[in-house]
């Protein structure tokens, strides 16, 4: 079984299968409008279920899309609306859902439950986001930055703000795709430390930038944390915020990543958002292309 839970638990030959087949896939329909369907229709008589327990635009939707470009079908459900939200076991609802779908796409909580859907799944499940990682838009982000730059081997990549779930899967690809990964942040939100002899530290935020190829921030406040934590994440991260003058000390081509949803002009400006440097909305896009890849891989079609 081809589960997609984490990038440093996939094969890295098999990450670069999926991301050249993501570009070459996004290249063959260039131009085309978004409903048009694929040539091959790999999914064609597959069905797939995307499950959120946590809001969302990009991932939601670019699935739903993906499957639908590819010939599959889906069905988008919420958690809250399952039993799986009134007491029924994640095993049990692993079980049924295999009877009646060909591949699991879930948003949740805790990572447990990711695993433990895949434990118990007899069909491929991908982790759409947990309160540890999030894979699928760090394939998305491998692939923009390669799209723009070449490949990632060797480059150095900046992540500055809070250690949080979108910084993990960094480190785990910084691994596997063989790049440099930077931490700037307070100390008091570092990544976990099962993630440490993947990225170097550097407290300062000009110094950490300084010959980035990339820089990267994320909301300061996600999903999972406590609405009442806000105002204390806002006063330890306001000196990580990416501003002109940040952007200034990395490479003059240097790219700006955010995975989205922004807060503008908190962790990031709108000036850098909207900047020369920024590729956010082709994060967003290549989410699409990038899922596609990582769903014929699962289901190797
Ligand atoms: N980046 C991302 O996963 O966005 P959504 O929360 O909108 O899915
Ligand atoms: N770190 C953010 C990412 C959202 C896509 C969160 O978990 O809310």
């Amino acid at each position: 079984m081809k589960h997609f839970l984490d990038i440093h638990k996939t094969d890295p030959a098999d990450l670069r299968g999926m991301i050249d087949h993501a570009i070459a896939m996004k290249t063959a329909r260039k131009g085309l409008p978004k409903g048009t369907p694929d040539d091959d229709q790999p999914l064609s008589g597959h069905m797939v279920a995307l499950i959120f327990e946590k809001p969302s635009t990009r991932t939601r939707v670019s699935f739903d899309v993906g499957v639908r470009q590819m010939g599959g079908q889906t069905l988008v459900l919420s958690g809250s609306e399952m039993q799986l939200g009134h007491g029924e076991t994640i095993a049990d609802t692993a079980r049924v859902l295999s009877r009646y779908v060909d591949l699991i796409m879930m948003r949740t909580f805790e990572e447990d439950t990711i695993l433990e859907m895949a434990e118990h799944a007899t069909v491929p499940v991908i982790n759409g986001l947990t309160n540890r990682t999030h894979p699928c838009q760090i394939m998305a982000d491998v692939m923009t930055f390669e799209e723009h730059r070449g490949p990632i081997t060797g480059k150095k990549v900046v992540w500055s703000g809070d250690g949080n779930n979108v910084f993990a899967s960094f480190a785990h690809a910084a691994r596997q795709f063989d790049f440099d990964l930077v931490f700037t942040g307070p100390e008091t939100l570092d990544p976990e430390p099962a993630l440490d002899g993947l990225y170097r530290t550097q407290r300062n935020p000009q110094a950490a930038v300084k010959g980035a190829d990339l820089v990267v921030t994320d909301t300061w406040v996600s999903m999972h944390d406590p609405q009442s934590a806000r105002e204390r994440r806002h006063n330890q991260l306001r000196g990580y915020q990416v501003n002109g003058d940040l952007m200034g000390h990395a490479n003059p081509d240097g790219l700006f990543m955010h995975c989205l949803p922004a807060h503008r002009d908190e962790e990031a400006t709108s000036a850098v958002m909207d900047g020369p440097h920024s590729v956010v909305f082709d994060e967003a896009e290549n989410r699409l292309h990038a899922q596609k890849a990582i769903m014929r891989w699962c289901l190797g079609v």
